[in-house]
């Protein structure tokens, strides 16, 4: 048979074996005797040439002629705790989510908490929560002394099931705390419906959905609060920050004062004319960091346009890989946000090759991923830690703190086999264009079509 006659996919997968039985055969590195057979299309991890040369966007992404000069006037001008440059973020943030009121806070953790704990969310208050988030949710309702209470997840969209909710309803439940989860929106109407119905408390964690939205509304408006951060990683890279918004003005009032050690503001009065008007903390911003904030603000929402059409490219696309299942969206999202891009690996249509061995495979054609959250978020070791603790002692009955009990009681299994198949992408990859999403693509084919020699070269 001639090369022109051989299909090519024959072609990749006999000459990809080929190379690992030479390379291990002779000892000869793969790398040069894929060079020397000048075979494309062998996977890197067998010593082709990887998919991807260049590489990804970087990230934050900081400008210094354009963002500089925000930050130097506020460092220059001595001024460093909150005042005009926090407060012109906040309106500013404000009016982007379409809500009264923003106010910033140290980190996003400490948003969920101020808003928790301004909502009377506390002792022997049940929280519903998804299990598929970051542990700065978990622990923001144990820090403000209520109970978590997990919701199974629909593997399709990574979020909450709304399905599973109304059976962890008991009479203690005072909240349910959708996650927007890798910036992908949970489905608020239908959680709104299950609040509205058992007359619940709803705040919604958008720690990495800036700019999502469900028919057109952003997210972290559906609910009395919505919790946002600014971390390095961020899609509004500030280092550490956080922000609450929501339209209830004596709910805002009170996490302003809150956050500035509990001193008279608004509507919350000290009895008698006191300025330390409630219990508070110290979880304010600092001018050079909204100044870092504002400075990057303007480009948020084309970088969300892009990476939106870059999802959808890359989703209809890769979805023809067999054994490559990307997450679905609901049908009223208007937008996501991707913080990051999951989907999930079936390795029986890879030959059975590891999640583990597709991932460094991926990695080496130049495409970062990982595997993200591990499956112990509702039976880890800091849940004992928060039962065993003095204040859980005191307010808990006994029963509610046997932890093999609640473990028990919190198991989630779709949760579990999602966090055995799941990859991700980074937001930064989906800051490219149809060809960098092409070159994503082509790199789970090479995978797929080479699967067996990559398995018996691991
Ligand atoms: C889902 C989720 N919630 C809460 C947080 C906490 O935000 P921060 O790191 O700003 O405290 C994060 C941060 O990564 C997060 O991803």
């Amino acid at each position: 048979m001639s090369k022109e006659t051989y299909s090519r996919r024959a072609f990749v997968k006999h000459s990809s074996l080929a190379c690992v039985g030479a390379a291990v055969a002779t000892g000869t590195t793969p790398r040069i005797l894929a060079r020397s057979t000048g075979r494309a299309a062998t996977p890197a991890i067998l010593g082709g040439t990887p998919v991807r040369k260049g590489g990804w966007s970087r990230w934050p992404i900081w400008i210094p002629e354009s963002d500089e000069p925000q930050v130097l006037k506020a460092i220059r001008s001595g001024v460093w705790s909150r005042r005009g440059m926090v407060a012109e973020f906040e309106k500013k943030w404000a009016e982007i989510i379409g809500a009264k009121r923003c106010m910033t806070t140290v980190n996003g953790t400490n948003a969920l908490i101020t808003a928790i704990k301004q909502l009377d969310i506390g002792g022997r208050d049940e929280v519903i929560v998804t299990p598929y988030t970051w542990i700065a949710t978990t622990q923001a309702i144990l820090q403000a002394g209520a109970m978590p209470v997990f919701a199974d997840v629909d593997p399709q969209t990574y979020q909450i099931d709304p399905d599973r909710i109304e059976e962890k309803i008991t009479s203690r439940t005072k909240a349910i705390l959708p996650v927007h989860i890798l910036g992908l929106p949970a489905d608020m109407e239908r959680i709104m419906a299950i609040a509205k119905k058992h007359n619940l408390l709803v705040v919604e964690d958008c720690c990495q959905a800036w700019l999502a939205e469900i028919n057109h509304q952003k997210v972290g408006t559906f609910g009395n609060a919505g919790c946002f951060s600014f971390q390095n990683s961020k899609h509004l890279a500030v280092g550490e920050g956080g922000a609450i918004v929501s339209d209830d003005e004596q709910f805002m009032d009170r996490c302003y004062s809150y956050h500035n050690m509990g001193l008279a503001y608004g509507s919350v009065v000290g009895d008698g004319g006191s300025q330390y008007a409630m219990l508070g903390s110290k979880v304010r911003w600092s001018e050079y960091q909204a100044a870092v904030g504002l400075a990057q603000l303007p480009r948020l929402e084309m970088q969300t346009t892009t990476r939106n059409e870059n999802a959808d490219f890359l989703r209809a696309k890769m979805s023809k890989v067999p054994g490559i299942v990307p997450h679905k969206l609901y049908d009223n999202v208007t937008r996501a946000a991707y913080h990051l891009f999951p989907f999930q690996y079936q390795k029986q249509e890879f030959k059975g090759l590891s999640r583990v061995g597709f991932i460094r495979t991926l990695r080496a054609e130049g495409v970062p991923c990982s595997e993200g959250y591990n499956s112990t978020l509702n039976s880890g070791p800091y849940l004992r830690d928060a039962f065993q603790s003095k204040n859980f002692q005191l307010m808990y009955p006994k029963e509610m703190l046997d932890f093999d009990r609640y473990v028990e009681q919190n198991q989630c299994p779709k949760y579990e086999r999602l966090c055995q198949e799941t990859i991700w992408l980074s937001q930064s990859l989906l800051l490219g264009n149809t060809s960098d999403m092409d070159d994503i693509v082509r790199s789970l084919e090479r995978i797929h079509e080479n699967a067996e020699a990559i398995k018996s070269a691991m």
